[in-house]
């Protein structure tokens, strides 16, 4: 008799595929050259950013201190450390971050992921039953991959300048109908990620009421999800100070995810979700304990010795970094691709800008693509095939954008570049290239 193969569930099976990003990352990587190629394509933080230091001498601390630190080298439980989530209230409540107040926190509980931010909102997608998610397009395309295949329905609404656009989403609702009903969540990134557009407070508060409305109309709690990844690195001073969705929440429909990868480090792996104390909090601490028990325990002590010692200074640092590249980068955009780029988002916050050229198409199949990544097949363009000339990859709009949404025909002109890992004589390298690329392209 004839085996077949192993038999997937709908989701292995969708999952067996590589996701588009990830396939253009990977084949990108298998020949990467360092000191040659360029990776403006990923989301890594500058190393310089990470406090090495201060991470070893925390790790020496809490090792050195058993009675405060329990046991850190065991289990954990599956909320977290109770000294994390202490740290991370304080941190919250002393710096008031976005404006919360002891009081806001009292009536929520702080969660800490599995494994990062990104263990809570894949957790979401497992308590939650499927239907109609409601994001910004352009969309942060890995959390929406992940539950297109688990069978959500992503319904993108186009971003301005202020972030997910209001009006829009008004009349999106209106013409979904009766689908209403099938809304599970909405979820909102609030420095984005591809564009770092960062959502104003107006959009904010106008997103609380609107969602707040529609679950009186469905007579269901709705829960919106702010991503707040990049929240703690807005590095230009003219923007306003960022409030926390938690100071609207009347109903109790807020939860916000946080991160310390981006001003700490991705490798210790802490993400936490504050939201109302209620059965879906107790469903994704259950799931965390489901799929690992909880992050591990001396991550999450390392990080909250971090939080307790100079959390400040090191967001200051990391902000300062990244505020040079930005305004640097900035300028040789501006410089070498000049014209040809019809918009320009980002630069205030997060480190990723967001290009739409004007004429020039940025999917995998362009010229613009082939030839920063040498793949024309002509020698002199590509380099000789034994040494081939510097290549640079960046994340085509092509993936940023919903496939079905509105931003479909400006995706394939659109490309997210990141300023957050390389250094700045290789961004400026890459640039060159970018404008050669286009000149080649309009040839
Ligand atoms: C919008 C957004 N959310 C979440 C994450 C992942 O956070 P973590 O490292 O805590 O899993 C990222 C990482 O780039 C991100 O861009």
């Amino acid at each position: 008799m004839k085996i077949r193969d192993v038999l997937l569930s709908e989701y292995g099976r969708t999952s067996s595929i590589p996701s588009p990003v990830n396939r253009l990352m990977t084949d990108f990587a298998v020949g990467f050259r360092d000191g040659r190629d360029i990776n403006l394509g990923v989301g890594y933080v500058n190393e310089q950013t990470i406090p090495n230091q201060q991470i070893q001498l925390a790790c020496e601390r809490v090792l050195a201190h058993p009675k405060k630190y329990r046991a850190s080298l065991n289990y954990g439980g599956a909320q977290g450390s109770p000294n994390l989530i202490e740290s991370l209230r304080r941190f919250h409540i002393e710096n008031r971050i976005g404006g919360i107040t002891e009081q806001i926190l009292n009536s929520r509980d702080i969660v800490i992921g599995a494994n990062g931010a990104t263990s809570l909102l894949e957790s979401i997608t497992h308590v939650l039953p499927t239907g109609i998610v409601l994001t910004a397009d352009p969309m942060y395309y890995i959390y929406c991959n992940d539950l297109e295949r688990k069978g959500f329905s992503v319904v993108a609404i186009p971003e301005d300048n202020q972030g997910l656009d209001t009006g829009f989403l008004k009349a999106k609702l209106a013409a979904l109908d009766t689908e209403r009903s099938t809304i599970r969540f909405f979820y909102v990134v609030t420095v984005n990620n591809p564009t770092c557009t960062i959502l104003s407070n107006n959009r904010k508060r106008e997103l609380v009421d609107i969602v707040t409305r529609l679950s009186s109309e469905v007579g269901r709690k709705i829960p919106l999800f702010f991503d707040n990844a990049y929240r703690d690195l807005v590095h230009d001073s003219s923007v306003e100070p960022l409030e926390s969705a938690l100071c609207y929440d009347e109903l109790g429909i807020v939860y916000e995810v946080g991160t310390l990868s981006k001003i700490l480090a991705p490798g210790l792996r802490i993400g936490y979700l504050i939201g109302s104390k209620g059965p879906f909090l107790d469903s994704i601490i259950q799931r965390t304990s489901d799929i690992g028990f909880s992050a591990p325990l001396i991550n999450q002590e390392i990080a909250s010795y971090l939080l307790d010692n100079g959390i400040e200074a090191q967001i200051e640092k990391v902000n300062n970094g990244y505020q040079q590249k930005a305004k640097q980068v900035k300028t040789w955009i501006a410089e070498l691709l000049g014209d040809n780029v019809q918009e320009c988002r980002g630069g205030s916050a997060g480190f990723y800008y967001y290009l739409t050229l004007a004429n020039v198409a940025t999917g995998s199949t362009s010229d613009f693509f082939k030839f920063l990544t040498r793949t024309t097949g002509q020698e002199d363009v590509d380099g000789p095939s034994d040494f081939q000339y510097p290549k640079v990859i960046y994340i085509p709009g092509e993936h940023c954008v919903h496939p079905s949404g509105e931003m479909v025909e400006v995706g394939k002109r659109q490309f997210r570049i990141s300023y957050g890992f390389e250094e700045p004589p290789q961004i400026h390298t890459a640039l060159k290239l970018m404008k050669s690329a286009i000149a080649y392209s309009l040839q």
